[in-house]
């Protein structure tokens, strides 16, 4: 596990882009495609608008053609909802960079059978994979206040699961399903990035690096590569061996 702490906000949505860019330059020169699993929530959304700003840097540098774009879970709602997962990754990245619409894997959650999109979900992974148990290039996720991540809460029967990729657990604490890939999917990622900003970050960050098992987002432990990235603010708590 590598934590890499950069000073803001700021840096830190450029430091994720210059990861997702060399992870997909990688790929693609291997296999000629690169599968990224998207996280949703409000961090990530300036990681995204750096990625397709032709002002910065990277724009040029991202294999657009080549990427196969899939979301690490998704919110029990339609795609033009105001809190779709997906929405704010084609407002913020997909709708301004050359992404070939067949590239573009989105959970269909406007089907009100939450378990029936997440089966559906699975079989997509499996397809555009050609695996029985997909190895994707980059994970994205997140870290919620109360150590979630995806959308694999406390307490909830999903971080058992052992077999399917993809669930629908029922959240009682937002009272709403989710769809979301679950720990063997997101385990068995090649790289999988945490990306955690602001001092309300600050406690949870500490507990989960640093405290004893109790959070779902101490069980991701990939085969591969494990990085979290942390601006300053949700940082501060950590103790120094891990204060970058
Ligand atoms: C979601 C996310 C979720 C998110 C955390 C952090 O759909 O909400 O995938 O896991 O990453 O809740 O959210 P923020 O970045 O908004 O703090």
């Amino acid at each position: 596990m590598i934590v890499e702490k950069l000073e803001t906000p700021w840096n830190l949505a450029r430091a994720a882009a210059r990861h997702f860019v060399a992870r997909s330059l990688e790929a693609v020169a291997i296999r000629g495609s690169f599968t990224v699993a998207l996280s949703g929530g409000s961090t990530p959304r300036s990681l995204y608008e750096v990625l397709a700003d032709p002002e910065e840097p990277f724009r040029e540098l991202v294999p657009w053609p080549n990427i196969h774009f899939f979301w690490s879970d998704e919110r029990h709602v339609p795609p033009n909802h105001p809190d779709s997962n997906y929405r704010m990754a084609y407002e913020a990245m997909l709708s301004h960079a050359p992404v070939p619409e067949n590239n573009i894997h989105r959970i269909h959650s406007e089907n009100p059978d939450a378990t029936a999109a997440a089966q559906a979900y699975e079989e997509t992974l499996k397809e555009v994979t050609k695996a029985i148990e997909p190895q994707l290039d980059l994970i994205l996720l997140g870290l919620g206040n109360d150590g979630h991540t995806a959308s694999i809460f406390p307490g909830s029967e999903v971080l058992h699961e052992a077999e399917r990729l993809v669930a629908a657990p029922w959240v009682e604490q937002l009272k709403t399903y989710r769809i979301t890939m679950t720990l063997p999917l997101i385990n068995n990622g090649t790289s999988v990035l945490f990306l955690v900003s602001g001092i309300e970050k600050a406690r949870i960050v500490k507990e989960v690096l640093q405290g004893p098992k109790q959070y779902p987002a101490q069980e991701v432990k990939p085969g591969g590569e494990l990085l979290w990235m942390l601006d300053k603010d949700a940082a501060s708590k950590l103790a120094a061996d891990l204060h970058g």
